[in-house]
């Protein structure tokens, strides 16, 4: 009988996660070590120096590396760190990439005002529409970075097709995968490249830690994302490691409810009389309701809400009890925030309003408490406004 490949779960919970060898723990043991012995000038047993590699480290590269389908995979000490990797590895004086237009604030931030200091140039591109990529495309563009679905709009990419454009201009897509994890979309089987995570989020699903990982798919990219790792050191330490190991056995389940909640709470908002809209990619109102089917496989537990006004956000948020006002995402606790003022106060009063973000919108990581709680909740909230 031909053998069938794990399933995600199983994954998840056994891949890099094998029983420790010299002592049988079933979980992987955190190395707090900064070096190891060596037996001579030059023979070890594969680590010579914390910041080069560790065996905690190894073992969550090769679990993330499994989930996402890539052949390696790195991590760093934040989101942030892992998309600063990757400017690094792959972009040098005179290189352009192309940034998809309502990517995570941060990411905009890095790109003005770190990497064009370096002299790498920048096109902002509403990537929903593969016709604008095709168009920004340069002789000297590298790198094509997508976020699909957008923080906080919402809004969808074609992987496989910006996939495609990206190639046909000799240029990489890199695809920002942190909302939906690879529970319900795994990039690189569209055709993606790279694929980044804020590891602070779903994989780690317990808002204690921060983390970033690049999944990828060729040699150069494992060599060059190793050596960034040990030339300029944002590498995730190995306590971080161990939770975001312990994080991932449980994302399959986790993802299952969160996308449940996720539905319920979008159907409840949308009903509201306050709700001005509702951005979900799960409702068929959602312009993209079709691509969001064909892409992932479930529609996780990201929503964005309108409710009109900053009074009418600060009201409504000053009165919540279940869910925390906060910023970050993909915790078990529902988490609300206030992108204009949180997330996206970087790209500017008029950068916010190019793309389309309110300072109206509030914006939900629904969690996995139990929803008629959590309804409840924004019910009691919303009638503030
Ligand atoms: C979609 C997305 N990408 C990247 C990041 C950055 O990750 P980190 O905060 O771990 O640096 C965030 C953080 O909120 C995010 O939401």
């Amino acid at each position: 009988m031909k053998k069938k490949e794990q399933g995600f779960a199983t994954k998840a919970i056994h891949v890099g996660q094998e029983p420790d060898p010299s002592t049988g723990a079933v979980t992987v043991p955190i190395f707090a070590t900064s070096t190891y012995v060596q037996e001579e000038i030059g023979k070890n047993k594969g680590y010579e120096y914390a910041r080069v590699s560790n065996p905690t480290r190894t073992r969550l590269e090769q679990n993330l590396a499994a989930l996402e389908g890539g052949t390696s995979a790195h991590v760093f000490a934040s989101g942030m760190a892992a998309v600063t990797a990757v400017t690094q590895c792959f972009l040098k004086q005179g290189d352009h990439l192309i940034c998809g237009h309502n990517a995570y604030g941060g990411v905009p931030r890095l790109f003005n005002q770190v990497l064009a200091g370096y002299g790498v140039e920048v096109t902002y591109v509403d990537t929903s529409d593969p016709a604008a990529v095709k168009k920004a495309l340069r002789k000297n563009t590298r790198i094509v970075w997508i976020e699909t679905p957008t923080n906080p709009l919402m809004v969808l990419t074609d992987i496989k097709e910006v996939a495609g454009i990206a190639h046909s201009g000799g240029a990489e897509l890199a695809v920002d995968n942190t909302f939906m994890s690879p529970y319900f979309q795994r990039p690189l089987e569209l055709g993606a490249d790279m694929v980044m995570h804020s590891t602070t989020k779903f994989l780690n699903g317990h808002s204690d830690g921060l983390g970033g990982v690049i999944v990828a798919t060729k040699p150069v990219h494992a060599e060059k994302l190793a050596f960034i790792q040990k030339a300029a050191g944002a590498i995730m330490s190995p306590f971080e490691c161990w939770l975001v190991l312990r994080g991932v056995k449980s994302l399959a389940v986790r993802m299952v409810q969160h996308d449940q909640n996720g539905r319920a709470i979008a159907a409840y908002l949308q009903k509201h009389p306050k709700v001005k809209k509702v951005l979900y990619p799960g409702l068929t109102e959602h312009p993209q309701f079709e691509l969001a089917k064909r892409q992932m496989t479930g529609f996780g537990s990201m929503i964005t809400i309108e409710t009109g006004s900053f009074d009418n956000a600060q009201k409504m948020l000053r009165k919540v009890r279940v869910c925390s006002l906060g910023e970050s995402l993909g915790g078990v606790e529902t988490l609300i925030s206030h992108p204009a003022t949180m997330t996206h106060a970087a790209l500017g009063e008029e950068g916010r309003r190019e793309i389309g973000l309110t300072d109206g919108m509030v914006r939900l990581s629904v969690g996995i408490e139990d929803a008629d709680d959590l309804i409840e909740d924004l019910e009691q909230a919303l009638a503030a406004i």
